[in-house]
């Protein structure tokens, strides 16, 4: 039995590589419906063409309006079949009406460990805070920008001299592990959303769930 998944994504697409990756090596029971991205050239849509799986570009430009353009990119989405759409590196804030329709079914990968640092150039920020650690967070999407409820956080520890760059290009591995393990929670249904809470194996966590050496969920 395999989960039906879509992935948004707007430029290199290491998320998406490890989702694949994982999903070849026979690790994550998922079928890959869609890529689709708001970004013609985005790596990420090169790397979904040469696995052959349906991909989507749609520009921005050609739509009235914000909502116009989440109408017809997630038309796209619904008729791929997917029943969970991961937000991995895309960058374009969606409309309220969209996120109000995929709450429970929508993650997202966000470089920090959440609630700290929402937006962007997040490990600048850890850094200029003097933070001993930083980390990585999937979340479950609401309407606010990277405000939803939190499934689960990878940490790493801050290095003397550490920059921007050392720390993004030191997180990324673990971001990967951790999508992998939560869309692979998700597709073996031991995580859901329930009114704004997360619940693992049938039970509301209290903190966001760790990922164990071997790559899987467990509980804080
Ligand atoms: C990642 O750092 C992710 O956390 C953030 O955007 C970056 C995307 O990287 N949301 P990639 O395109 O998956 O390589």
């Amino acid at each position: 039995m395999t989960f039906p998944v879509a992935v948004l994504a707007s430029g290199r697409g290491s998320n998406l590589a490890a989702l694949i990756d994982a999903r070849d090596a026979g690790r994550l029971p998922i079928k890959l419906t869609l890529v689709a991205s708001d970004k013609a050239d985005a790596p990420a849509l090169r790397n979904a063409e040469a696995h052959g799986i349906p991909t989507l570009a749609l520009d921005p430009k050609t739509f009235a309006s914000r909502r116009e353009f989440d109408e017809a990119l997630f038309a796209n989405v619904a008729a791929s079949g997917a029943q969970l759409v991961v937000l991995a590196g895309y960058m374009r804030i969606l409309d309220a009406a969209v996120t109000a329709q995929w709450v429970g079914k929508m993650i997202n990968i966000h470089p920090s460990l959440l609630p700290k640092y929402r937006g962007l150039h997040t490990h600048r920020r850890a850094l200029k805070a003097g933070d001993t650690e930083h980390g990585a967070s999937v979340h479950f999407v609401s309407a606010e920008l990277d405000g939803g409820p939190v499934i689960a956080q990878a940490r790493i520890a801050m290095h003397l001299g550490d920059t921007g760059d050392a720390l993004a290009a030191r997180l990324l591995p673990q971001e990967h592990r951790l999508l992998v393990a939560c869309v692979g929670a998700i597709a073996r249904g031991e995580v859901h959303e329930r009114e704004g809470k997360v619940l693992f194996r049938g039970h509301t966590i209290p903190a966001p769930l760790r990922l164990d050496t071997a790559g899987h969920l467990t509980a804080a």
